[in-house]
């Protein structure tokens, strides 16, 4: 495991790719509507990161090992699906709840961030997933700091999730990022304070904790891309990607209309 620590030069190119991902789920969030079609969604952040951005969609055609390529340049997951939701026909409808992740390419530097979305009136139930799901990003990014450890970010993620008789998704992790897309370290939503790697200065990788409403277990889709809930039960996520700084940390994947951290964040 290596993890690459960042340039000045390299932050700043990171600062700039981060916020253009963010400014697509802005762009994005009025289309998010009942009778919309995910695939419409995607074509329209697909242009506007392509026409208005001058980036790249990181994951159209993103390929690792083991995988097909991607073939879409926006993950759209609907409900009971975890991540990786292949945009389709299927429209949208009233009371779903939806993530949208967008990943932009933009001078070889990759900003990754994912919102959840409410489509019309949504239960309260889901609803509070949604909320409590935000708020373990939100418990993950406090944690971060130079000489604490991702067991940190792990533990106080899985902790607010299951207190809220929530599940935490043991597959899928946070991830270092930068010219590539999924670099050390692999940073899990679960875990014990004290283990794992030291974070230090110029590190940077996204949190991105994946909550379940009922059972931790997933289960693959044919498309050999989507993972559902096993249970069927709701899944929501929420990612940002985070600088480790001198002091603390920096939110990468700002925007005007991303959603601002819980109060006892402030
Ligand atoms: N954006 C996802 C992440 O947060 C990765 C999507 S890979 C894809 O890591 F190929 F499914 F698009
Ligand atoms: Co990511
Ligand atoms: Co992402």
């Amino acid at each position: 495991m290596s993890i690459i620590l960042k340039t000045p030069d390299d932050i700043e190119k990171m600062r700039l790719a981060c916020r253009l991902a963010a400014e697509v789920l802005d762009y994005i969030a009025p289309f998010v509507k009942p009778g919309v079609a995910t695939e419409k969604l995607d074509r329209l952040c697909h242009d506007y990161m392509v026409d208005v951005q001058g980036g790249i969609p990181a994951t159209l055609n993103y390929a690792p090992p083991g995988y097909e390529p991607y073939p879409k340049s926006t993950c759209i997951s609907v409900n009971h699906q975890i991540c990786h939701g292949i945009p389709g026909e299927k429209p949208l409808r009233n009371g779903d709840i939806v993530n949208i992740d967008v990943t932009v390419i933009k001078n070889g530097f990759h900003g990754d961030t994912s919102r959840m979305f409410l489509v019309g009136d949504v239960s309260i139930q889901a609803r509070r997933l949604c909320d409590v799901t935000f708020e373990c990003l939100w418990k993950g990014i406090l944690r971060v700091r130079p000489g604490a450890c991702l067991g940190d970010i792990g533990h106080a993620i899985q902790r607010y999730a299951e207190s809220a008789g929530f599940s935490v998704v043991r597959e899928f992790c946070g991830h270092g990022i930068g010219a590539r897309f999924h670099e050390d370290p692999q940073v899990v939503h679960y875990g014990q304070p004290g283990t794992g790697i030291v974070l230090r200065p110029n590190m940077i990788f996204t949190i991105e904790p994946m909550i379940n409403a009922g059972k931790a277990s997933i289960r693959a889709l044919a498309n050999g891309w989507t993972v559902v809930t096993k249970d069927h039960s709701l899944s929501a996520q929420w990612e940002h990607t985070v600088l480790v700084t001198e002091t603390g940390h920096e939110v990468l994947t700002v925007s005007d209309g991303m959603r601002p951290p819980p109060d006892w964040a402030e």
